[in-house]
C-alpha cells in the first residue's frame, strides 16, 4: 500500500496515529540535527520531520539526500507541531518519519514548483507536467472538471443524450480554415477535422435524437488570441421541435445552474439586446455590461456648428468616463495618444471635463458653449466629475474605437469586477456579413442558420439587412456561446447556398448529404454551442483560456513540450503520396 492518507488530509484528530504517505518533496530545510521536508500531492502538503534524537542514522542520511521533486514514500506518526502554520489545512500537524523509501529521484526542476514560480511562460509550457503540479494550474483543471460535471448533470437531467460524432470528416465551415488529414487508403484525398460538429448534430435531429449534447473537441486553423486555441472544447447542443425562445430558456437555465453551483451566485432573467442595440449602446456585439459608460450619440447636438470634423462625420458619439475630470493635461494627452495607436485607430479625441462645480471645459470650447456641452452630458449620462470622451467618423469604425476605449477605461478604473457575473443574450444578428476585401457576402454565423420569418425575400434586394434567428450568450464581455435556428428545408438551404456564392455543384459536393437528409422528414430544429474553455476561464475569473487547458498550444499554435507540429518521414510522405514543395 503506497499510502493510507493523502498529503492534504491529516489534522490534529489524527495525532499519534501511524500513517503512510506518498508524494513529491517540495522543500527540504536541513538544520543538521533536525530536517523538515514538505511532502506534496494533488491534495495538499504535509510537513515531515526527521530528528537525530528520534530517527535512525539511516533515515537521517536518506533525508539529507532528498532533493526537490523526489518521489518518496514515508511511514510515521502524526504529531502536533510546535510552530503551527495557519495557512494550510494540515498546518497543525507533522509526521515524524520512521521509514522512508525513495520511489524515484528527480533532476533539478527548471523552475520552482510553488504558487509563485520563477518560471517564465515558455519554460512552463515546455515542462507543462511540472507546471500542473503547481496549485494555480492544478486548481484550474479541477475547476474545469467540476464545470464539465455540472454541465453533464444538468443536461442529462433535462433528457439530453451525449452522442459522439466523428473527427475525420469533410469540411464544416465555421469561418476558419480547416486542419486537414491525408488519407493513406484514399490517396490524394483528405479528411478535415471538424470546426464544430454542426452538420452531424443536425443529422442527429433528422435521426430523431431530439435533444443532443456533446462535450467535444473542435479544430480551427485561425490566428490565436488569449481566448482562442486551435483545438478547443465546445459544449455542443441541438434540439428538435423548438423555437428560439425554447433554446434560450434551456441554456439560460444551464448558465444559471452553473453560476449557482460553481460560484454560488443567483442571477435573474438575462437581459436581451438586439445586435443593433448592442452596437449602438456599446459598439460591440459582446458588451461587458458590468459597468455603465453607455454610448451617447451626439450628432443632433454636436453637428451644424463650426466644427468641421464633426460636421463631416457619419457618427459623433461619446461616453462619460466616471470620476476622471480631474485628470492632468499629461494624463489626458496620454489618453488621446492611446486612442490614436494603430490598434485602436482613431484620428483624435475630443474631451469635455464636467467639473465638480457643474461647469464644462473642453478641447472644443471655441465651437461649443456651456449650453451645448450640457446637452452632451445629458446624452452620455455624465455627472459632475466625469470626463466625456467623444470620437467621430465612419459609424462602424468609430463605434469599434469607442468600444476599445470603454473597455480600456473600465480596466484602468477597475470596473471589471471578477466576482461579478453579468450574462446577456444578443439576438437578431444579421444573417450575412460583407467581406470588404472580396465584396462578397458570407454567413455571419454559418450557412445553416435560418433567416427570421418573412426575411427570405430581402435576400435578393438587400442581403445585408436580413436578420437571422441567431443568438449569442455573452458573459462579462466575452462571447461564450452562439447558435441559431436552422434551415430544415432542402429548397431554402439550396437558395441560401446560392446567395453565399456556391454553385449548385459545389453545394451538392460539399453539403449534398445534408440536403439529401432534409428530404426525409427533417424536423424544425436549432441549437447552440458554448466554448467550454472560455466559460471555465471566465467563471474562474480570468480571460486567458490557456491556463484552463492541460496541454495548450502557444501563440504560434505550437505544442512546445512535444514539439509539434513537426516534419514527417519521407517514407510516411510516400505512403500518403504527398510531395512537399516548401518554396511554393
Ligand atoms: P461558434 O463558432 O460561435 O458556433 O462557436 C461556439 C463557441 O465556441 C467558442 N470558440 C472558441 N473557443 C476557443 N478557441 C476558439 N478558437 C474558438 N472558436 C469558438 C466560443 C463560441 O461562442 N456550430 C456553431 C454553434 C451552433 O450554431 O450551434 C459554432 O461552432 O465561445
Amino acid at each position: 500500500m503506497y499510502r493510507s492518507h493523502n498529503c492534504g488530509e491529516l489534522r490534529e484528530a489524527h495525532q499519534n496515529t501511524e500513517v503512510t504517505l506518498s508524494g513529491w518533496v517540495q522543500t527540504v530545510r536541513d538544520k543538521g540535527f533536525v530536517i523538515w521536508a514538505d511532502l506534496r500531492d494533488r491534495y495538499g502538503i504535509t510537513q515531515l520531520i526527521f530528528d537525530e534524537e528520534r530517527s535512525s542514522k539511516e533515515i537521517m542520511d536518506t533525508a539529507k539526500s532528498l532533493g526537490r521533486e523526489f518521489v518518496v514514500q514515508v511511514k510515521g506518526t502524526v504529531l502536533e507541531r510546535s510552530s503551527k502554520n495557519p495557512n494550510i489545512p494540515t498546518g497543525n500537524v507533522e509526521v515524524l518519519v520512521s521509514e522512508i523509501k525513495i520511489l524515484n529521484k528527480s533532476i533539478t526542476p527548471p523552475f520552482t514548483i510553488e504558487d509563485q514560480t520563477d518560471g517564465g511562460e515558455d519554460l512552463r509550457m515546455k515542462y507543462r507536467y511540472l507546471d500542473i503540479r503547481r496549485n494555480p494550474v492544478k486548481n484550474n483543471l479541477i475547476f474545469r472538471h467540476k464545470v464539465a460535471m455540472e454541465v453533464r448533470k444538468y443536461l442529462s437531467d433535462q433528457d439530453f443524450i451525449e452522442v459522439e460524432t466523428p473527427y475525420l470528416i469533410k469540411s464544416t465551415p465555421e469561418g476558419a480554415r480547416d486542419f486537414v488529414v491525408p488519407s493513406r487508403m484514399n490517396q490524394g484525398q483528405f479528411y478535415a477535422l471538424p470546426q464544430s460538429p454542426q452538420t452531424f448534430k443536425q443529422l442527429l435531429m433528422v435521426g430523431g435524437m431530439d435533444k443532443y449534447f456533446q462535450i467535444v473537441k473542435c479544430f480551427r486553423d485561425e490566428d490565436l488570441r488569449a481566448d482562442r486555441q486551435p483545438e478547443f472544447t465546445q459544449i455542443d447542443c441541438e434540439m428538435a421541435f423548438v423555437e428560439q425562445e425554447d433554446i434560450l430558456n434551456v441554456f439560460e437555465g444551464l448558465t444559471k445552474h452553473l453560476l449557482q453551483e460553481i460560484k454560488g451566485i443567483t442571477v435573474d432573467k438575462f437581459p436581451r439586446l438586439t445586435y443593433e442595440e448592442a452596437m449602438r449602446k456599446y459598439g460591440n456585439d459582446k458588451p461587458d455590461i458590468r459597468f455603465g459608460m453607455e454610448f451617447g450619440e451626439l450628432n443632433a447636438v454636436a453637428q451644424h456648428k463650426d466644427f468641421g470634423i464633426f460636421n463631416e462625420a457619419e457618427l459623433v458619439v461619446g461616453i462619460a468616463v466616471p470620476g476622471i475630470a480631474s485628470y492632468t493635461r499629461k494624463q489626458l494627452d496620454a489618453l488621446v495618444d492611446w486612442v490614436r495607436r494603430p490598434q485602436v485607430g482613431a484620428k483624435g479625441m475630443v474631451y469635455v471635463k464636467y467639473n465638480e462645480d457643474g461647469s464644462f471645459k473642453s478641447t472644443v470650447d471655441k465651437f461649443f458653449d456651456q449650453e451645448d456641452l450640457a446637452k452632451w452630458a445629458e446624452a452620455t449620462g455624465a455627472k459632475p466629475g466625469d470626463l466625456i470622451c467623444v470620437l467621430s467618423g465612419d459609424a462602424n469604425k468609430t463605434r469599434a474605437q469607442l468600444s476599445a476605449l470603454r473597455m480600456e477605461m473600465a480596466e484602468r478604473l477597475k470596473l471589471r469586477n471578477k466576482e461579478e457575473f453579468a450574462p446577456l443574450w444578443v439576438v437578431d444578428f444579421p444573417l450575412l456579413e460583407l467581406d470588404e476585401e472580396t465584396g462578397r457576402y458570407h454567413a455571419m454565423h454559418h450557412p445553416f442558420t435560418s433567416p427570421k420569418p418573412g426575411q427570405m425575400e430581402l435576400l435578393d434586394t438587400d442581403p445585408g439587412a436580413v436578420k437571422a434567428n441567431a443568438y449569442d450568450l455573452v458573459l462579462n464581455g466575452n462571447e461564450i456561446g452562439g447558435g441559431s435556428i436552422r434551415i430544415h428545408d432542402k429548397q431554402i438551404q439550396s437558395t441560401m447556398f446560392k446567395h453565399l456564392g456556391f454553385t449548385p455543384e459545389e453545394a451538392k459536393a460539399q453539403f449534398g448529404f445534408l440536403m439529401d437528409a432534409f428530404q426525409y422528414g427533417a424536423p424544425p430544429h436549432g441549437g447552440l454551442a458554448f466554448g467550454l474553455d472560455r466559460l471555465v476561464a471566465i467563471l474562474g475569473g480570468q480571460e486567458t483560456i490557456r491556463d484552463f487547458i492541460a496541454f495548450p498550444k502557444n501563440n504560434s499554435g505550437r505544442d512546445v513540450m512535444i514539439d509539434a507540429p513537426a516534419a514527417i518521414d519521407q517514407e510516411q510522405l510516400n505512403e500518403l503520396s504527398l510531395k512537399l514543395d516548401l518554396k511554393a
